[in-house]
């Protein structure tokens, strides 16, 4: 028996949470135990419990009554092994949960990859049941693997925005405008506009006062706007707008200022997950969700399987490299630390500057 921690979460009030305790094993036949070792920890979680619910967040690894486990991106290391095919000592990557131990079924096994079969998974976007075989990788992917918990699974959703915003031609717009800059997602997809020399748009971000200078050292937005101030944003250009904060102020405010050259609304995450709310009818584009899932299917039957997410990891790598010194990595060590730092999460209280890596 192996003893399993993890923190729950209230499925309707997400700043309540239960630190949980308990023996797993033996695994039953068929499945592996991975002992989780780290994973990253940023808004985006948050989000994932904002939206249990309604997108189904809370369905990959059920909890008890009204608690939900809350989905992470993390590796970890096979400790227990039922399927003949994935031994012990197998490293992962994967979508994993808010504990330190998980059971898994693999199924469609691969040398690189596998996925969860497991029955209750099965209606889930496939992406998140997939689990990467990293020994099967290249060796510098191999040695990124803080990286690729905290940043990757954020700069490839900057990517594919990226590539979405390149796939319509920017629907016409001459600059975009990033919600919630200062976020991973944000500041990745800033620095994949600004890194392309074939682009012309400007890249307008959109930021709290506290965070200007965060990025501003970033130098990836050719004008910084604190919220509040959205009407020095030049309304004469035809606008794409990616909001990154799901702040129904900041929308309307976009909106009405921008009119007819807001061109594209593309609403992608609610880090301001308190600020939401209906906006009504706007004038210039209506806002709609992106769902990153959405654009690799697209890819995957016009560029071939897999292609998308080997180009989305590539740029992950080179942003992460480029930001690398602009990140202080803090370990966040045990149940209890855990349980502090979602609840700091929670109240904006974690700088951009600072990367949670979590380790129970
Ligand atoms: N649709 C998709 O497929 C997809 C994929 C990946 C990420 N996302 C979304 O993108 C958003 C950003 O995620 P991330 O992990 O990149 O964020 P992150 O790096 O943790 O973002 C930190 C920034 O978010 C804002 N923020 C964080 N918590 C806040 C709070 N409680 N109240 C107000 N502002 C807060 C602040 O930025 P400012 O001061 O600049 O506002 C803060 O600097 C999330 O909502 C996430 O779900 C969506």
């Amino acid at each position: 028996m192996t003893e399993y921690t993890a923190l729950w979460v209230d499925r309707t009030e997400i700043t309540k949470t239960r630190q949980v305790s308990m023996p797993i094993g033996p695994v039953a036949a068929g499945q592996i135990l991975v002992d989780i070792d780290k994973f990253g920890l940023t808004a985006n979680n948050v989000s994932y419990a904002v939206t249990g619910d309604s997108i189904g967040y809370w369905q990959f690894y059920p909890a008890e009554e009204n608690w939900g486990i809350v989905p992470v991106w993390g590796c970890g290391t096979v400790i227990e092994s039922n399927c003949d095919e994935i031994p012990v000592g197998e490293r992962l990557w994967g979508y994993f949960p808010m504990a330190s131990h998980a059971v898994l079924t693999p199924g469609r096994i691969h040398s690189d990859y596998f996925m969860d079969v497991i029955e209750h998974r099965r209606e889930l976007p496939l992406i998140y049941n997939q689990f990467r075989r990293t020994r099967a990788e290249p060796a510098f992917i191999q040695a990124m693997e803080t990286e690729r918990c905290l940043l990757f699974p954020l700069f490839m959703t900057s990517y594919l925005i990226y590539d979405y915003l390149i796939d319509n031609d920017f629907f016409g717009a001459q600059q975009v405008v990033i919600g919630s800059v200062s976020s991973k997602t944000g500041f990745g997809l800033a620095q994949m506009l600004r890194g392309d020399s074939s682009l012309s748009q400007s890249v307008i971000g959109v930021t709290s006062q506290a965070n200007v200078r965060f990025v501003e050292g970033l130098g990836c937005c050719d004008q910084i706007v604190v919220y509040q101030t959205e009407h020095e944003i030049d309304a004469s250009l035809p606008t794409a707008y990616v909001d990154m904060s799901g702040d129904a102020r900041l929308t309307i405010s976009l909106h009405n200022h921008l009119g007819d050259n807001m061109v594209e609304s593309c609403m992608v995450g609610a880090s301001h997950w308190q600020e939401g709310g209906k906006v009504g009818e706007l004038p210039g584009a209506r806002p709609r969700f992106f769902f990153a899932p959405g654009q690799i299917e697209k890819r995957n039957k016009e560029w071939g399987p897999g292609v998308a997410m080997v180009r989305a990891m590539t740029a992950s790598a080179e942003v992460a490299a480029k930001v690398s010194a602009d990140i202080d990595i803090q370990w966040v060590e045990g149940v209890e630390s855990l349980a502090e730092h979602w609840a700091q999460l929670l109240d904006n209280k974690i700088s951009p500057s600072t990367g949670l890596m979590v380790r129970l």
